[in-house]
């Protein structure tokens, strides 16, 4: 019995959690976020005339978001209700800037709801769902939800922590993004090291337009270009640094990839292979950061990978041995796992 109520709690949390995944994109649309990111006590009354929608909206939302632990509450005296975000719950909701900011991983799994009828049928079929043929919610979300770890790791931590990179970038190097989505990674690179190239490449055009777009945005369009092309045939050599951001996983020939790298790499360049942290064991991997890119692999990044030729399906939660063969296989001989975060690893790789 105390077993069947602990399961039962975990699933009445979870299914919470899915419902209000909803009301956390809500909040982002019509700007109930934004309007409490000062901090200040507000009542329901006063959201919904900042935010425009009738009280009962407002007031329903706010007692959601006080149930889930994403808002503060205080009665006083008289048992009139205010909410205020803390600044740690503004730093997670609120400020599309802070390191911590996740609301944006929300759009993610609204897409994998959108797609799953379509997901279904080809698992059935036996075949594979491409990224392309996502929601476009999956795109703007994976922006979002990467993007914290990026500004925060990428150039002060990562590219540090591979052997001479940083001089080579900050004397001048050639670098390539392979399968950079919206291109956020080639940005923060581009930014920090403005006597570099940067090479953006992704087979997904919709996202190589975006990455253009964004680049302009970041004042970096000077030093970076991206090209659609896919991981095994994109243009160029001598490049100091390949890297793949969250992608390998979703390719169908991983060593197809890698081998391409291996080729268009200077003698003694390097290529960056930042992968979802995991264990290799699935007994590692049982855990809150494991269950999210579990479930992630399942609906987006297994069916991409069965999607193309090869269909290695490694999975998001690959761990470092199975990418260490991957490595292997197309001709890598140094392999090292240079630095890591609660999410991502961080692996160099060399000829
Ligand atoms: C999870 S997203 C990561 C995007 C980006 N690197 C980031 O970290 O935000 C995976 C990306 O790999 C791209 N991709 C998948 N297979 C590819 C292939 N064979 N060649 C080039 N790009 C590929 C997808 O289009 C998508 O943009």
């Amino acid at each position: 019995m105390e077993r069947l109520q602990a399961l039962v709690f975990q699933a009445v949390t979870d299914i919470g959690a899915a419902l209000n995944g909803a009301l956390v994109i809500l909040g982002t649309d019509l700007g109930f976020w934004s309007a409490l990111a000062d901090g200040q006590p507000i009542t329901a009354a006063e959201l919904a005339a900042r935010c425009g929608v009738p009280t009962p909206y407002a007031d329903q939302w706010l007692s959601a978001q006080a149930a889930s632990g994403n808002i503060d509450t205080e009665t006083d005296s008289t048992g009139a209700v205010t909410f205020r975000l803390s600044p740690e719950q503004a730093m997670i909701f609120a400020d599309q800037d802070s390191p911590a900011y996740l609301a944006g991983g929300y759009h993610i799994v609204r897409s994998v709801y959108e797609d799953l009828p379509q997901i279904e049928e080809r698992m059935e079929a036996g075949q594979g769902f491409g990224w392309h043929e996502h929601d476009p919610e999956l795109f703007l979300g994976t922006e979002q939800f990467f993007r914290p770890g990026y500004r925060t790791h990428l150039v002060d931590e990562w590219l540090p922590a591979l052997e001479g990179v940083h001089d080579a970038l900050t004397a001048g190097a050639r670098v390539a993004d392979v399968g950079c989505g919206h291109g956020v990674s080639t940005a923060v690179m581009a930014a920090r090291y403005p006597a570099s190239s940067f090479f953006g490449f992704d087979y997904h055009e919709a996202s190589v337009e975006r990455a253009t777009a964004h680049a302009a945005e970041q004042g970096v369009a000077g030093n970076t270009a991206f090209i659609r092309a896919a991981a095994d045939s994109y243009p160029g050599s001598d490049y100091d640094l390949i890297c793949f951001f969250d992608c390998l996983h979703d390719m169908g020939d991983p060593v197809g990839a890698l081998k391409h790298a291996r080729e268009a790499l200077s003698p003694d360049g390097t290529v960056m292979l930042v992968e979802p942290i995991a264990g290799d064991a699935l007994a590692d991997n049982l855990n809150p950061v494991g269950r999210i890119f579990y479930a992630a692999s399942t609906m987006i990044c297994t069916p991409s990978s069965l999607a193309q030729d090869v269909g290695a399906a490694l999975g998001a939660q690959a761990g470092p041995g199975r990418l260490q063969k991957a490595a292997e296989l197309a001709g890598f001989t140094r392999f090292r796992r240079a630095t890591e975060t609660p999410v991502n690893m961080v692996l160099e790789l060399r000829p």
